[in-house]
């Protein structure tokens, strides 16, 4: 019984040796707000300017909800209204070339079910659509998408 406990022990000490080495040698981990301390105030960053009526950003994937290519912030979109709304789905009269026509996708209900109103699971553009900014990602990436298919 004496020999186990000190095989046991012996174990013991060699895994805590280890340990330590293996925390030693591990690279210092930096936060992506930096190495401030937490509670710390640092100057926001700089607010970027919205890239308006140019090209859309090109879509990464197929399906991608498409970036938003004008200024968002005037159009309210809350429970009774929504202002998207007004320039997105087909109006008798009005100019054609003055909008983008939302997709099938956006009439069609969580079944299926094809509408004759926009779908309510719709309702929040912004869940979705983002206007775009020039701003470089935070972490590099090699993603590399598949070619997209023509679009009509
Ligand atoms: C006053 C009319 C108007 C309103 C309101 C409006 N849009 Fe647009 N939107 C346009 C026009 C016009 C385009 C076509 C590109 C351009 O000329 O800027 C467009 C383009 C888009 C596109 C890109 C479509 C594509 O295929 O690339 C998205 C996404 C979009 N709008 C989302 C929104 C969202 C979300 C809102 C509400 C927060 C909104 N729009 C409000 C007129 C409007
Ligand atoms: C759940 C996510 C989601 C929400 C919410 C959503 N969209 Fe989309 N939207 C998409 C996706 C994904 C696409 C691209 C695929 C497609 O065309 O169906 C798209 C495409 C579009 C397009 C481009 C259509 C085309 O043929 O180029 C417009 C315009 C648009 N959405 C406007 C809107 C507006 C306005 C709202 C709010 C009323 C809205 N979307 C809400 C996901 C969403």
């Amino acid at each position: 019984m004496k020999s186990f406990r000190l095989i046991f022990c012996v174990l013991l000490l060699c895994m805590t040796g280890l340990a330590g080495q293996v925390l030693a040698a591990s690279p210092a981990i930096e936060s992506l707000r930096g190495m401030e301390a937490v509670p710390a105030t640092e100057p926001p960053p700089a607010m970027r300017d919205y890239i308006n009526d140019k090209e859309n950003i090109a879509r990464t994937f197929e399906e991608q909800p498409p970036l938003v290519p004008h200024e968002v912030d005037k159009y309210t979109i809350n429970l009774t209204e929504n202002k998207c709304l007004d320039c997105h789905v087909k109006q008798p009269g009005k100019d054609k070339a003055k909008s983008v026509e939302m997709s099938e996708a956006h009439f069609t209900d969580r079944n299926g079910k094809v509408l004759d109103h926009p779908s309510a699971a719709r309702h929040f553009c912004n869940q979705c659509h983002v206007p775009q900014i020039d701003a470089m990602p935070l972490i590099g990436s090699n993603f590399q998408p598949l070619p997209l298919p023509a679009r009509p």
